[in-house]
């Protein structure tokens, strides 16, 4: 059988990386594979019969090379961490070129990028390739962040732009991946040098939890205290999807809530134990606003969230113990009032979130001094990936005009944001009257409260810290933005 010419290999055959291989095939882009489980390998070839493209199992690194026609392109889908240094050790020891390309589209932490493309600098070039939009994605479209060398992207750049969503650049909607329609564009593209891929992905997964903390909170507000069977909120929120909250998360929402389970044949989530698992790219996220010194609480509120939520024991025993709140039902009339309130406030906190991570990601690139394009980032987050939403459209747009303002000093924005301020109140006096947790609806419109507050108290803060412990402070009527002390009485 006449061998086929293949244009990159694919290291781990595990979901991600299967999907993205038969993504590659179903283009007509032969390529490699190879997994330490041979079975996995063997099956993506088997999948791969039907498709266009050829997928080649290799049985070991240096067969896999020897399929490669240099300079070669080797993508490794393998979990973050040292399996990735393993595979660069072991692909150079099997004759890896120091003009070969590895890519990595794991949820690696952008310096650990950083500390590869150094240590194997001269040895291999070294590329992160962030991926997002889970299985189905990765089979049939997902959003690509790439960084590193812009040449070394430029030399895989054509394949990524042919597997990737396509967003159409007109109204942000998602498109096929093939489609003729001229506005369509890659959601696959270059983010800037070192690390700065992963670190954007690692912020899209920060946006992500608070997203998803956002809807969990909802269904929670509408089921407790709204007293709303999953049904009647999949069809409230199937509503909503056809307005400004379209989005896949609520997509994923709606079919979590629909469910039912095979073995059962009862509805999924009454099934589904109440404990939040991560991999931790929420907290990185977290971690990163906090030693930039920058606001994004709503992240934060949704890792807490996640932690309270796995105190599973502790829960039910508090559950008995703390004191409740009373509960009426609410009438037909009420219940309508909760959800437009609550329409509003998803929309608010939405927009609140997004421009809290643009906010991270702009200070970033400051302190890292990486020529970041934030529209650029909100265009390759409106297709493909988990977080997409129409409403990037507008965010990108806003980041067009001012890339370094605020995202909420835009007009548009605001004229966004505005109407949903009175409703987004509403919505938490009902969730704290009927002891709902509401912590990202919270903490967000606390945010907003905070930046929309001219005088903060923060006189009083610098005022105690001089007290007890001599910091100093700036005085308004001193221009020259000299530290002051008090000559506070002991
Ligand atoms: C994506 C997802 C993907 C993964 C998350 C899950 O963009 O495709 O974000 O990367 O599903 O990492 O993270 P947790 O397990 O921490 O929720």
């Amino acid at each position: 059988m006449p061998t086929a010419t293949v244009s990159l290999a694919i290291i781990g055959q595990g979901v991600m990386g299967q999907n993205l291989a038969l993504n590659f095939a179903s283009h007509g882009i032969n390529l490699s594979v190879f997994d330490l489980n041979p079975n996995h390998v063997e099956h993506s070839v088997a999948l791969s019969q039907s498709l266009d493209g050829t997928i080649l199992g290799a049985d070991s690194l240096c067969d896999l090379l020897t399929q490669l026609p240099p300079p070669r392109a080797i993508v490794l889908s393998l979990p973050a961490g040292n399996a990735i240094d393993a595979s660069c050790d072991a692909l150079l020891e099997a004759g890896l070129d120091r003009e070969d390309l590895v890519i990595d589209s794991g949820n690696c932490h952008w310096d650990d990028t950083l500390a590869r493309q150094q240590r194997y600098q001269g040895k291999l070039r070294f590329l992160a390739s962030a991926i997002s939009g889970g299985e189905v994605g990765a089979r049939h479209g997902p959003s690509l962040m790439i960084s590193g060398s812009f040449l070394a992207w430029q030399q895989i750049a054509p394949l990524w732009h042919t597997i990737a969503a396509k967003a159409d650049n007109r109204n942000g909607q998602p498109l096929p991946t093939v489609s003729d329609n001229p506005n369509a564009v890659p959601c696959a593209g270059y983010v800037g040098p070192d690390g700065s891929g992963h670190f954007v992905k690692t912020i899209h997964n920060g946006i992500e939890y608070a997203q998803m903390q956002l809807w969990a909170e909802a269904y929670q507000l509408l089921k407790q205290h709204g007293q709303m069977s999953n049904n009647a909120i999949a069809a409230l929120f199937k509503q909503w999807q056809l307005g400004p909250l379209q989005s896949y998360l609520l997509d994923c929402t709606i079919a979590v809530l629909e469910a039912i389970d095979e073995v059962t044949d009862t509805p999924l989530l009454p099934l589904i134990v109440d404990a939040a698992g991560q991999k931790g790219t929420g907290t990185w996220t977290a971690k990163a606003s906090l030693a930039l010194g920058v606001a994004a609480p709503s992240v934060h509120s949704a890792v807490a969230a996640r932690a309270i939520s796995s105190q599973k024991a502790l829960r039910q025993q508090l559950s008995q113990q703390l004191a409740s709140s009373s509960q009426a039902a609410l009438s037909a009339v009420e219940l309508q009032g909760l959800h437009s309130a609550l329409e509003q406030a998803l929309l608010g906190a939405t927009l609140i979130n997004y421009a809290q991570g643009f906010e991270v990601i702009a200070s970033q690139a400051q302190q890292q001094q990486w020529p970041l394009d934030l529209a650029a980032i909100a265009q390759l987050w409106r297709a493909g990936c988990i977080i997409r939403t129409p409403l990037l459209q507008t965010m990108a747009q806003a980041l067009a005009c001012d890339p370094d303002a605020h995202l909420l000093e835009d007009r548009k924005i605001q004229q966004r944001l505005n109407p949903t301020l009175p409703l987004w109140r509403r919505t938490l006096l009902a969730g704290i009257s009927a002891g709902v947790a509401l912590p990202v609806f919270s903490s967000a419109l606390a945010y907003v409260d905070g930046l929309r507050c001219a005088d903060s108290p923060a006189n009083l803060l610098q005022g105690m810290r001089d007290h007890f412990g001599g910091h100093r402070f700036r005085r308004y009527d001193d221009p020259s933005g000299a530290l002051h002390h008090h000559p506070w009485p002991r």
